[in-house]
């Protein structure tokens, strides 16, 4: 590996550096096409939001309470009910096991302060208030020290079943509730002490797919069967059947040196997916990887 090697990401070949150097966004930025473009009243709550939040992450003081308006607990309300379905029939049962123990529920938007205490209690990670998505190198850095950067904004209610970026139902009710397990914390904060620490940005990269098509996208076997277990799956009622129904998707099993050698795109439905046999499986695969990469933190 060298550093003037051409990296492919997302189909296009981008700055290698970017991967080990990633910039920062001091403002928000909706993508073109975002539905609360043009929203006034949607796009000052998201700015305040964004000054907030990015105060609190940087100054490392924790998530804040957050009062949320009528029409945010609206967008709630009419989303969770609809997932909860889902995960009852397709999650597997690290996720099912730990929302229980959250006591998430489908009136109230979680308070990510009380979450936070509640996961550190059980695995010693924390949430760490984020003004929006973070590089993926700044995401990890974080994540290797067992914090989590978790949104505390909400999609626009004009399209309440999608959001074009992480929003806080995607983080809470995908991302959260899997810390409550010691391996999955393991696993993850594994991932973050890799990647912020190898200079070199195509095993960023590799690991960057590695975490996709498992903490973002993967399935898992449970019994037999296939069950969700990637928190971009969890958090959509369109991903959930999609990726374990649609003939559109390609489903393999989970095999490391192709999984990191595996390009997606972020913005649609995914249809390449990898199924892991088991969480331990995961744990085994990465350690060999970090191992293989020479990435001395093991
Ligand atoms: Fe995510």
């Amino acid at each position: 590996m060298n550093e003037a090697s051409t990296l492919i990401e997302y189909g296009s070949p981008i700055d290698a550096q970017a991967m080990v150097t990633p910039p920062d966004a001091t403002e928000l930025e909706l993508e073109p096409g975002h539905p609360g473009l043009g929203d006034e009243a949607y796009v000052r709550r998201r700015k305040g939001l964004f000054a907030l939040c990015r105060k609190h992450r940087l100054e490392r003081l924790g998530p804040p309470i957050i009062p949320y308006t009528p029409e945010e607990t609206r967008i709630w309300r009419e989303v969770s009910p609809k997932l909860d379905e889902l995960h009852v029939k397709y999650a597997c049962q690290i996720y099912l096991k730990a929302k229980r123990e959250l006591a998430i529920t489908r009136q109230e938007i979680p308070q990510l302060r009380l979450l936070s205490e509640r996961v550190q209690r059980e695995t010693n990670m924390h949430l760490v208030p984020a003004e929006g998505a973070l590089p993926y190198r700044t995401f990890y850095e974080y994540i290797g020290k067992r914090g989590f950067p978790v949104t505390q904004f909400i999609r626009h209610g004009s399209h309440p079943e999608f959001t074009p970026e992480p929003d806080m139902i995607h983080d809470c009710l995908g991302h959260v509730p899997p810390l409550m397990n010691r391996d999955y914390a393991e696993l993850l904060t594994l991932i973050g002490k890799a990647a912020s620490t190898t200079p070199d940005p195509e095993q960023v990269l590799a690991l960057k797919r590695f975490s996709w098509f498992s903490i973002e996208f993967g399935l898992i076997e449970e019994e037999g069967k296939t069950k969700v277990f990637g928190a971009g799956i969890l958090s959509s009622t369109g991903e959930i059947p999609y990726a374990l129904f649609s003939n559109d998707v390609t489903r393999r099993p989970f095999v490391t040196d192709e999984v990191i050698k595996q390009d997606y795109d972020p913005s649609r439905m995914q249809d390449h997916l990898f199924i892991a046999p088991s969480l331990p499986f995961l744990r085994r695969e990465l350690e060999g990887l970090v191992r293989r990469f020479g990435i001395p933190v093991l």
